[in-house]
């Protein structure tokens, strides 16, 4: 009986068109409405809904048995397209319903524990225990279809290139990403472990050393690190690597990609080239290597016109090398009460920031909350800054470099939202360049590499890594849109003593280079080319070209913030035998809570 019962349409394609033709639909129930000599049954499947309609004139066995149907009971029906009376606007098919002839009840479902729809107000937490139906909704099949899309795109756009794709190892030794490794024991040499890798980094390079000349992989990624909602502890990047190039094939390369991309999955028309901004450029005028340039409000310096000032905070941050700078709100003085400037004042302090002043300029006097340090005269002077005029809202943090950066930085885009100013729909893509080489750590008095330790200095800086390596640029690039890092990467080093005077400067003794990374050194020996590449996060792509807050939006089975699985309950505990077997000793008392 099922065997001649085969499918012929999905449950969103029908159309009026499609009126008088016998069709055989299967799919979920999502709601069946019995009225009286009626049964109205929305059947559910990827592609839409379809109204399906038992009426009195079906055998009352089959009408019996079409009143018993619950939401999320999987059925087929077989029957006939009619055009609806009542049209509903709200689905595609919405046209036409399906008068029943025939009925097959795969199989029963209990009440689900969260509704399918995607207005549901489910917990986070509850959709990933129950992701398989979380993934039911439209919405989340719409953005795993999206994903697929991507994928695709980008295959074929690489592939077109002339770009390989090569598989790389996933049990490695540890890679330098710097964030934490996720560690898997070794069986078969006790005491031993891999590490799960960060990226494919030190792979794609020997693959340039070995000829490959063009490589790319779509890759998981492991990091163990604090998560966010743009990040997760396994991840996906589109990874790749070229030999010969400078930074600029690189980024041409790049702008074609995202072209591509852009036309292919969304229709958008995305120009080229994208604007590029120094490092030191962003930081300035945006607080932040990944500005979000939508919108205006830029930082302005206010250290020369404070300088003199007594008011305590400001002369504190400039004695001790500190920064005084500032955000004209235009137009917010009015928009925005002393209330809000409190709040904004709370969620700046999560960055480091102290406190926040704020200057309101009237029509005939500027009010503020260090007018008792400053007068008008003085007052107007800092506006002049910002060119400030009636209706302005000039906001001040002083302090550390690094914390005023990042408070101004967080609280432009936090001010843009509150004025809805993140239009999702504008695309604004920017490379940010010349990195520096290092970033110094005060409390462990030492430097690492701002980007990873294979990064190639600017050649024109190679000097100054003896002299002054905190001012020493890397060829190293980043991609953003609208805020968010999309991805990254530099034109490596390929000279062994190059790449020896890196580690020097890092403090990586030859015997800790060599055992770490003695294979890529071992390599160099043997003609390497110059190369270069990037990886973007496939993840965050998704997320902000399908219009998603979250990650977790659009990967299929993510962790939580927690970085559980909450479906299958993972990481859980291992048994003593199979500990005993790798010879590990766990020093945490068993419990079943994580
Ligand atoms: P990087 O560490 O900048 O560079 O990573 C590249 C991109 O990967 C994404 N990403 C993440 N996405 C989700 N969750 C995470 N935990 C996470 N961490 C990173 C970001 C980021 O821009 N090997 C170098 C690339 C290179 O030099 O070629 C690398 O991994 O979008």
């Amino acid at each position: 009986m099922e065997k001649s019962f085969n499918r012929t349409h999905m449950c969103g394609v029908l159309r009026l068109t499609d009126s008088g033709k016998e069709v055989v639909l299967k799919g979920w129930v999502q709601k069946n409405r019995s009225l009286g000599g009626l049964i109205f049954c929305d059947l559910r499947d990827k592609t839409g809904i379809t109204q399906v309609v038992f009426n009195s004139d079906v055998p009352e066995e089959l009408f019996n048995e079409a009143d018993k149907l619950r939401s999320e009971f999987v059925i087929g029906i077989k029957g006939v397209v009619k055009e609806r009376y009542a049209k509903n606007k709200e689905i595609a098919t919405g046209d036409i319903e399906v008068f029943a002839t025939e009925l097959i009840v795969y199989s029963a479902a209990e009440t689900p524990p969260i509704y399918i729809k995607d207005d549901d107000d489910a917990s986070e937490n509850l959709r990933l225990k129950y992701r398989y139906l979380d993934l039911r909704k439209q919405k989340m099949q719409k953005n795993l279809a999206f994903r697929h899309e991507l994928t695709k795109a980008t295959r074929e756009f690489f592939d077109g290139e002339g770009f390989c794709d090569v598989e790389t190892p996933i049990l490695n030794k540890p890679t330098p990403e710097g964030a934490r490794d996720y560690i898997i024991p070794s069986r078969v040499n006790l005491g031993h472990f891999y590490a799960l890798p960060q990226s494919p980094q030190l792979f794609k390079q020997l693959l340039m050393v070995s000829g490959m000349d063009k490589y790319y992989q779509i890759a998981r990624c492991f990091r163990d690190e604090d998560l966010r909602a743009d990040r997760q502890p396994e991840f996906t990047q589109i990874d790749l690597e070229m030999s010969f190039v400078e930074v600029d094939d690189i980024i041409a390369v790049q702008e074609r990609f995202l072209k591509y991309l852009f036309k292919k999955v969304l229709n958008v028309d995305i120009a080229t080239p994208f604007p590029r901004y120094t490092y030191d450029d962003a930081m300035e005028r945006f607080g932040s290597d990944k500005p979000d340039t939508r919108f205006g409000f830029e930082l302005k310096s206010l250290n020369e016109v404070v300088r003199n000032s007594e008011f305590p905070i400001f002369a504190q941050a400039l004695e001790t090398d500190g920064d005084v700078r500032g955000i004209n709100f235009e137009g917010c003085a009015d928009g925005f009460s002393r209330k809000d400037i409190d709040k904004f004042q709370d969620y700046i302090k999560a960055y480091g920031a102290k406190g926040l002043a704020w200057i309101k300029i009237g029509e005939t006097e500027i009010s503020s909350s260090i007018n008792k340090f400053f007068n008008q005269d003085q007052l107007a002077e800092i506006a002049e800054v910002f060119y400030g005029k009636p209706g302005d809202l000039i906001l001040i943090v002083a302090d550390k470099r690094n914390i005023v950066f990042d408070a101004l930085g967080h609280l432009r885009r936090e001010v843009a939202g509150k004025l809805r100013l993140l239009d999702d729909q504008c695309y604004n893509l920017l490379w940010v360049v010349d990195f520096p080489l290092y970033e110094y750590s005060e409390d462990d008095g030492r430097y690492y590499a701002m980007h990873h330790p294979f990064t190639s200095p600017r050649i024109q800086d190679i000097e100054l890594l003896d002299t002054d390596p905190s001012k020493v640029k890397a060829q190293a690039y980043d991609i953003v849109l609208n805020g968010t890092e999309l991805g990254g990467g530099s034109i490596r080093i390929h000279d062994r003593k190059l790449q020896k005077k890196m580690f020097d400067v890092l403090g990586l003794s030859d015997e800790e280079a060599n055992s770490k990374f003695g294979f890529l050194l071992d390599a160099f020996k043997y003609g390497t080319p110059p190369h270069g590449g990037l990886a973007y996060g496939l993840d965050r792509i998704a997320m902000l070209l399908s219009g998603e807050n979250s990650i977790r939006e659009v990967i299929a089975f993510p962790k939580n913030q927690n970085a559980i699985c909450m479906m299958t309950g993972a990481p859980g505990y291992i048994s003593e035998d199979q500990l005993e077997e790798l010879a590990i000793k766990s020093t945490v008392l068993k419990t079943d809570e994580v």
